[in-house]
């Protein structure tokens, strides 16, 4: 590929965007506000989990998710090699547990369908749920074991490709305060007015700032509705090696996983609160309660660490990918919500695939960036 490209925000999927177009041949300047990862990609519990994430139906997006978790296992790979540096992978399924036999019917219409889409899950009850999790509460009457999912350690993996970025070629620039995308018709610029006034100019713009995208809601011409949405999660201390749980746990209303240090990560609210990150007392209690009501052994424990992150949520819960029509140089990769870190390697291959001019698939029209219409008059 011989255009240049400037990829605006240094999380997951800006730098994993940034990579795959690196691979295909092209020049990369990554502009990050603050630090790379240390906005949602940091804050996540790193499930890659598209079957227990969407339990309604196979709708576009659940089919993003898991065209991306096929992706996974060689991106990962990738990813470990091109940085040289470690972090957790692990390929241990997950239990979506019901607790009232009322639930059942739910869980089984769930496994139909997902079965003639790539799962091999199975609803577990009894002596055989109990085998397969022991620590689970016994008020749990069923669980549908799916045991493609998986989850990776996201702040480590992070950092790996972001040293993956950079051995590859990848120009990454941190701690630029505020960017601001000043020209996109004849060419791609970008100013940092926080850092001089310094401008960065490229062939194309690629725009992969989460939940800030909404600020520029009329900069290309469009109505960008995203928001963030505060994710509160707490993490219990647990001994290395010993195993709380041997699943990722979800239930309707949260989700455990244990990381290979022991830690287990237990998430996670949904609270509007503009861009503020901080925990609260009413977020995290909710949480307490659900965990012991999962896992008895958490009865009397209390987390070592409690934190938020800001997910990025679009007005129609899908992301904003691809091209724009009327300003041609512009991709978006924006607004993933709950699955920034699961949608990563598919997001980076269809940002390519766009660059390289590759048309979309029909499905995926369902994410076009400018589906919401045009911003307001005045806005443009
Ligand atoms: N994907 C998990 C969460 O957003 O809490």
């Amino acid at each position: 590929m011989n255009d240049s490209f400037i990829v605006l925000g240094g999380g997951i999927v800006g730098l994993s965007c940034a990579l795959e177009l690196r691979l295909r041949g092209a020049d990369v300047t990554l502009l990050e506000a603050k630090d790379c990862g240390g906005q949602a990609s940091g804050a996540a519990a790193g499930m890659l989990a598209p079957y227990s994430e969407n339990p309604e139906s196979p709708d576009e997006f659940f089919m993003l998710c898991r065209e991306s978790l096929e992706l996974y296992p060689g991106w990962q790979r990738l990813v470990r090699k091109l940085s040289g540096m470690d972090f957790e992978y692990t390929e241990c399924g997950s239990l979506y547990a019901a607790y009232h036999e009322a639930d059942l019917l739910a869980l089984e219409s769930r496994l139909g369908w997902q079965r003639r889409h790539g799962s091999s899950g199975v609803i577990l009850r009894g002596e055989a749920l109990r085998a397969a999790e022991p620590g689970l509460s016994p008020s749990v009457v069923a669980a549908l074991r799916t045991p493609e999912e998986s989850h990776i350690y996201a702040p480590d993996f992070v950092e790996a490709l972001q040293a993956a970025c950079l051995k590859a070629g990848v120009v990454i620039r941190e701690r630029l305060g505020a960017l601001e995308p000043t020209e996109w018709e004849r060419r791609a610029e970008v100013r940092a007015p926080e850092s001089g006034g310094e401008a960065f100019r490229a062939d194309r713009l690629v725009v992969c700032t989460g939940a800030w995208a909404g600020a520029w809601s009329g900069r290309f011409g469009l109505r960008l509705p995203v928001q963030p949405i505060r994710g509160q999660i707490c993490a219990y201390e647990w001994e290395e090696g010993r195993a709380a749980v041997r699943h990722m746990i979800f239930c309707s209303q949260g989700y455990l996983v244990q990381k290979a240090n022991g830690t287990l990560v237990c998430g996670a609210s949904e609270d509007v609160a503009g861009f503020d990150t901080s925990v609260t007392e009413r977020g995290i209690a909710r949480l307490l309660r659900w965990n012991k009501r999962v896992l008895p052994a958490l009865e009397t424990a209390e987390p070592f660490h409690r934190w938020a992150g800001l997910r990025p949520a679009t007005l129609d819960g899908r992301p904003l990918l691809g091209r724009l029509e009327r300003a041609e140089r512009v991709i978006f990769a924006a607004g993933h919500y709950r699955n920034g870190i699961l949608l990563s390697p598919v997001t980076a291959k269809l940002v390519a695939d766009c660059a390289e001019g590759r048309p979309p698939q029909p499905w995926q029209r369902a994410f076009r960036p400018d589906r919401f219409g045009a911003a307001a008059a005045g806005l443009r």
